[in-house]
């Protein structure tokens, strides 16, 4: 799979997969699960490093989970998420960000917040050869000013924002928490491939945590589907351990 393979993607009109992975066990198993691309979402900071947002994430900590994965992944196309405050610097700044990830990472692409006031820096990017998924909607990086991870409805914002994110080069929009009916229109508007997460049935595609569709979580979020349930059979498995070491069971005599 490479970028163009992924793009076409679209207009085969199969559903696009996309999952999130940090390390090298979770790559190598959605890898070959056949899984079309794998993020590695500075969500990393609440599922891997257990803090409360993604805001305290480094440009560091992204290449050093990525060039993980990328080295682990045969098949599927690996993005690196742009770390806080990406695209909110001087674009050559930005630029230089996106570079070093690529360079040190072996990733395909660069997955990065957006509204239209990142249109500038996105041409940039793209015109230098790095393929962006821009991502819109809810954007977890502005949770302080958000004030909370909600649905996301202004219909006008939403399309303009999408629009010039692929007017801007972008290979892909990914939508977050948009309204089911704004990202049906939004996926008919752009050539470019769709990727929803919270956003309903007719995006081009679908993204979730791995953690999420795992039972690794804890508390499974509205918008994913858990489809089993890891993290009771870890316990069991732990608790079977320790009860074979108190009982003499393991190491076998
Ligand atoms: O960081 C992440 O994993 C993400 C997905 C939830 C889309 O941005």
């Amino acid at each position: 799979m490479n970028i163009p393979e992924f793009v076409a993607i679209k207009k085969s009109g199969r559903k696009i997969s996309m999952l999130t992975a940090y390390d090298s066990i979770f790559a190598q198993l959605v890898d070959e699960a056949g899984i079309d691309a794998i993020l590695v979402g500075d969500s990393l900071g609440m599922v891997v490093q257990g803090k409360a947002n993604t805001i305290p994430v480094t440009l560091d900590e992204m290449i050093y989970h990525t060039e993980i994965v990328a080295r682990t992944a045969k098949n599927a196309i690996v993005l690196a998420d742009l770390p806080f405050p990406g695209g909110h610097e001087p674009w050559e700044d930005t630029l230089r960000d996106c570079a070093r990830i690529m360079k040190e990472t072996n990733c395909h692409a660069i997955k990065m917040e957006t509204t239209v006031a990142q249109k500038e820096c996105v041409t940039h990017l793209t015109e230098a050869g790095i393929p962006i998924m821009a991502h819109i909607g809810l954007l977890p990086q502005k949770i302080m000013s958000f004030g909370r991870y909600s649905m996301q409805r202004i219909r006008d914002e939403l399309m303009r924002d999408a629009l010039a994110m692929q007017e801007a080069g972008a290979f892909s929009v990914l939508m977050e928490c948009v309204d089911h009916e704004i990202a049906a229109e939004i996926s008919q508007e752009l050539t470019i491939p769709t990727i929803g997460i919270g956003s309903g049935p007719h995006c081009d595609g679908q993204v979730l945590v791995i953690q999420d569709i795992l039972g690794l979580s804890g508390r499974t979020p509205k918008h994913a589907k858990q489809y089993v349930d890891l993290r009771s059979q870890i316990l069991c498995a732990c608790d079977a351990y320790k009860n074979d070491i108190e009982n003499g069971l393991f190491p076998p005599k």
